[in-house]
């Protein structure tokens, strides 16, 4: 058998496209996306959520299939480039591996609310007598947070062990079109609350005061960036990979087009559905990484009410849920496929199994605190950073990266790890093999469009962006 053949190949543009958008569609769009919006501004986050993408992440996207396809691995595509850039490498893979253990907490908690509103079909109580205020009881509830998160580890781990990703596939085939339909239900019916216009036009009119002030335009960049990261799962391996799958007939520059495009899709349709419920019932848009589960808690039980309320609720999580373990199992198998290629290469037995549940615990481990510390909120069972540091939500020091275990990982990923990934990455494809990513494109015998711009957004353009995050994110560090 030759190469190509043992490793695999996708069979139909279609189905990579599922799998990448797969990837790229989870709790990044729906849960991510609402609230770093709610937080910074609204209307200037998403013009420069929009303005990145376009400039930024689809050029990257692009480079990293590019260098998947032209390299035949994953996040050992580095080493492949030259010894001494393998540690760009172990970088990108640390990046899931931090991810996975908070994104498994929020995964845990979508998959409590899908219970509870099961259990309310059958006309018991699925929330604890909390009804909407669930969130807050929720938080405190260790038991809960910890038992959901080690479902949601267990589920992944189980489908990543059994090499069953394909069967899911075909399933998210299925779900994720459906949760397109069913958010598209809800925007509608959102729309109709008393109250919802402001909503919009906290997104869509425009309102250029986050950008009056050198301090608050960097912050918002910051915070879009990171989110462009997190949502295309850029810079951790995940499409340096998936390229590695693509045959060379197929196109790059357009997947690379395609996938940024139905995920900033998604994206923009949870806002449009957040954003008007947070005005309809009276929600902080800036309530942090609580957002989308207090928001929709209201819709569903204050809104829709009774019956109707559960079932489009169950739904919603259920969905939702599905979203985000295809998402956990891209960010599992990229971790124990590393390993287990290696293992391969050095003639050892894989121990897929093994390899798997290792990192399952030790990611489970590292979500603890994440889960226990009530999303900062304060006395709960184990102290947010900012308490340990001794600071409370009022003092100077209390920043975005401290106020919660899970937004201090999400900044040392997408705030850090990834920046400086996508920093060496554009300086390499920039300067170092220039015509790499052209070449690549070019095989699949398609011109290699906006040749020009590429050169300039890979040697100067994205170097530039990722210097001001990096700047803006050790500066907020330090404050
Ligand atoms: N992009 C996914 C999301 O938005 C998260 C993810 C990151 C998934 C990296 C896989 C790899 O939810």
């Amino acid at each position: 058998m030759n190469e190509i053949k043992q490793r695999g190949q996708w069979g139909s543009t279609f189905g990579f496209l599922m799998a990448s958008i797969g990837s790229a569609i989870g709790l990044g769009n729906l849960w991510g996306f609402p609230y770093k919006m709610g937080s910074t501004g609204g209307f200037a986050f998403l013009v420069v959520y929009l303005i990145l993408v376009v400039t930024v992440g689809i050029a990257l996207m692009m480079g990293e299939f590019a260098l998947g396809r032209k390299t035949g691995t994953g996040v050992g595509a580095y080493a492949k480039l030259g010894e001494k850039y393998k540690v760009l490498g172990w970088m990108a893979a640390f990046c899931p591996f931090l991810i996975l253990s908070f994104y498994a907490v929020l995964a845990g908690m979508t998959l409590r609310y899908c219970v509870g509103f099961l259990v309310q079909i059958f006309g018991m109580d699925g929330f604890a007598g909390q009804g909407s205020g669930f969130f807050g009881f929720l938080l405190y509830d260790t038991k809960s947070m910890v038992l959901f998160l080690a479902l949601a580890m267990l589920i992944t781990m189980a489908i990543v062990m059994g090499g069953v990703q394909g069967g899911i596939e075909k399933f998210s085939k299925v779900a994720m079109p459906a949760l397109g339909v069913i958010l598209i239900g809800i925007i509608i019916f959102v729309a109709f609350q008393p109250g919802a216009i402001e909503g919009y036009k906290f997104m869509f009119k425009p309102d250029f005061s986050q950008f009056s002030d050198f301090n608050s335009f960097f912050n918002v960049l910051k915070v879009a960036s990171g989110q462009m990261f997190f949502s295309l799962s850029l810079a951790m391996g995940i499409n340096i990979t998936f390229g590695s799958y693509l045959s060379k007939e197929k196109s790059i520059q357009r997947n690379a087009v395609i996938v940024p495009f139905s995920d900033t899709l998604f994206a923009l349709f949870a806002g449009m559905m957040i954003m008007p419920a947070c005005a309809a019932f009276g929600v902080d848009y800036g309530a942090g990484p609580g957002l989308l589960f207090a928001s929709m808690q209201n819709v569903f039980i204050d809104g829709m009410g009774g019956m109707a309320g559960n079932v489009v609720g169950f739904l919603f999580y259920f969905l939702v849920f599905i979203a985000a373990i295809t998402s956990s199992i891209a960010l599992l198998e990229v971790l124990t496929s590393g390993i287990v290629d290696k293992r391969i290469a050095k003639g050892k037995d894989p121990s897929r199994k093994k390899i798997s549940l290792i990192f399952a615990v030790c990611i489970f481990v590292v979500g603890l605190p994440a889960a226990m510390d009530a999303l900062g909120s304060g006395g709960a069972a184990i102290p947010a950073p900012y308490e340990l540091l001794g600071l409370t939500p009022d003092s100077p020091g209390f920043a975005m990266w401290n106020d919660c275990w899970l937004d201090l990982y999400d900044m040392i990923t997408e705030g850090v790890l990834m920046p400086l990934g996508a920093l060496f990455m554009s300086l390499l494809l920039g300067w170092k093999f220039p015509n790499l990513v052209k070449e690549e494109c070019e095989e699949s015998g398609n011109a290699f469009k906006g040749a020009g711009y590429f050169k300039f957004a890979f040697r100067f353009l994205i170097p530039l962006v990722m210097i001001l995050v990096l700047y803006t994110q050790i500066q907020a560090f330090f404050l």
